[in-house]
């Protein structure tokens, strides 16, 4: 029994949600660490008081749990059980502000006869920080597809409704063509965004040699160079690093991409690969336009674009520096920025290299 007692009082305090048990006059009868730390009410204060002194929850339409009319004196009287999913908890201790929690009140029986009731509380804080940010991508997501829609409806409207000799049309027709990349980029960010938010995005670790990542990563930007000098400079036995192909590509396309984009035509970029102690260090180092101070902390959110002019009149999601750095910290690696406005900005990762992982380690974390 004693063991039995010991069990009961172990899950009690426990438990991870809070809970008050309350008498038929609902009256506080006991409440466990949660229930403390939510309310800010100890355990010696909250006994023997009314459970309105230390709860007050209200739900969307402001009516108060512990209310003439609430929940705590339904269950009490009719013997019915409340769920809520969404309410606010008043700290009327701490004037802190209100969090937002889910709560139940169940009924308690004795012989038959109700005899008090027990409150859960739970803090959705996280839950719904959860939804909000999917709620904020969908908003920002909707708000960016229309800028591109409206010129290709414009565009399309003017192609249809006038005489145009070849040279406007096709004019026309390569802005179209424009808009449309810029729709399918912006589509595949999103996508991307939302897999790895939601981590959906696997990671292949292998061995994965550098040199022919970087060099192939180089040719494919070439396309996009106006009279732009892109250098590799790969050391020579550079080590291997312990990562995924795909997504190194992806983090270095990402980098060679901006540094293209914000620098002048003729300018030199170079894409340094070498080996520094138990890791590969990257360096993607432009002449460009740079980044402003008061724009760093900002760079590697959702969305995030300087409002300098150049980079506002370059087509960009600003998705590609959260992707990269979501990319680089799955690896095991890091990021970082240095940058001088109107001199040019160099984007350092470092990533673990092959050999400093034991083989062991390897084939675990697989
Ligand atoms: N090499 C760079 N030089 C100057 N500014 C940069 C550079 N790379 C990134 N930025 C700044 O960071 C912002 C976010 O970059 P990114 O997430 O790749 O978005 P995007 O390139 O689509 O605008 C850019 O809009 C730009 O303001
Ligand atoms: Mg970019």
């Amino acid at each position: 029994m004693a063991r039995d007692r010991t069990l009961w009082e172990q899950a009690f305090e426990q438990f991870p949600q809070a809970i008050v048990i309350v008498d038929r006059e609902a009256t506080v009868l006991a409440l466990n660490p949660q229930a403390e730390r939510i309310t800010g009410w100890s355990r010696s204060a909250a006994v023997g008081r009314p459970a309105a002194d230390l709860l007050e929850v209200r739900t969307e339409t402001g009516v108060n749990l512990c209310a003439p009319n609430g929940a705590l004196r339904r269950a009490l009287r009719l013997g019915t059980s409340v769920n809520t999913h969404f309410a606010y908890l008043f700290r009327l201790r701490t004037s802190d502000d209100p969090v937002r929690v889910s709560y139940s009140v169940s009924p308690l029986r004795s012989l038959g006869r109700p005899s008090g009731a027990l409150i859960t509380i739970h803090d959705v804080t996280p839950e719904l920080e959860t939804i909000e940010a999917r709620d904020a991508l969908m908003l920002a997501t909707s708000h960016e597809l229309k800028t591109p829609l409206t010129t290709l409806r414009g565009l399309s409207e003017l192609l249809l409704d006038f005489d145009l000799t070849e040279g406007q049309r096709r004019e026309l027709l390569q802005d179209l063509h424009g808009q449309a990349d810029r729709m399918e980029r912006l589509v595949g960010d999103i996508l991307d965004v939302s897999r790895i938010d939601s981590g959906r995005v696997s990671v292949e670790l292998t061995r994965v040699e550098v040199e022919p990542v970087v060099l192939r990563v180089c040719e494919e930007v070439r396309g996009m160079l106006k009279g732009h000098q892109l250098r590799p400079r790969i050391e020579a036995g550079v080590p291997a690093v312990w990562g995924d192909t795909r997504k190194l590509h992806q983090i270095l396309v990402n980098l060679v991409t901006n540094a293209v984009k914000y620098s002048p035509p003729r300018t030199v970029i170079t894409v340094t690969a070498r080996g520094d102690g138990s890791s590969v260090r990257f360096e993607i180092a432009d002449h460009g336009v740079g980044i402003r101070k008061e724009h760093m902390p900002r760079l590697f959110e959702k969305f995030y674009r300087a409002d300098d002019p150049v980079v506002r009149r370059t087509a960009g999601t600003g998705l590609g520096l959260y992707i990269v750095r979501q990319l680089v910290t799955m690896l095991g690696g890091q990021i970082q920025v240095r940058s001088r406005a109107g001199k040019g900005t160099v984007f350092t990762v470092t990533l673990p290299r092959a050999e400093a992982t034991p083989a062991r380690v390897a084939v675990g974390s697989r």
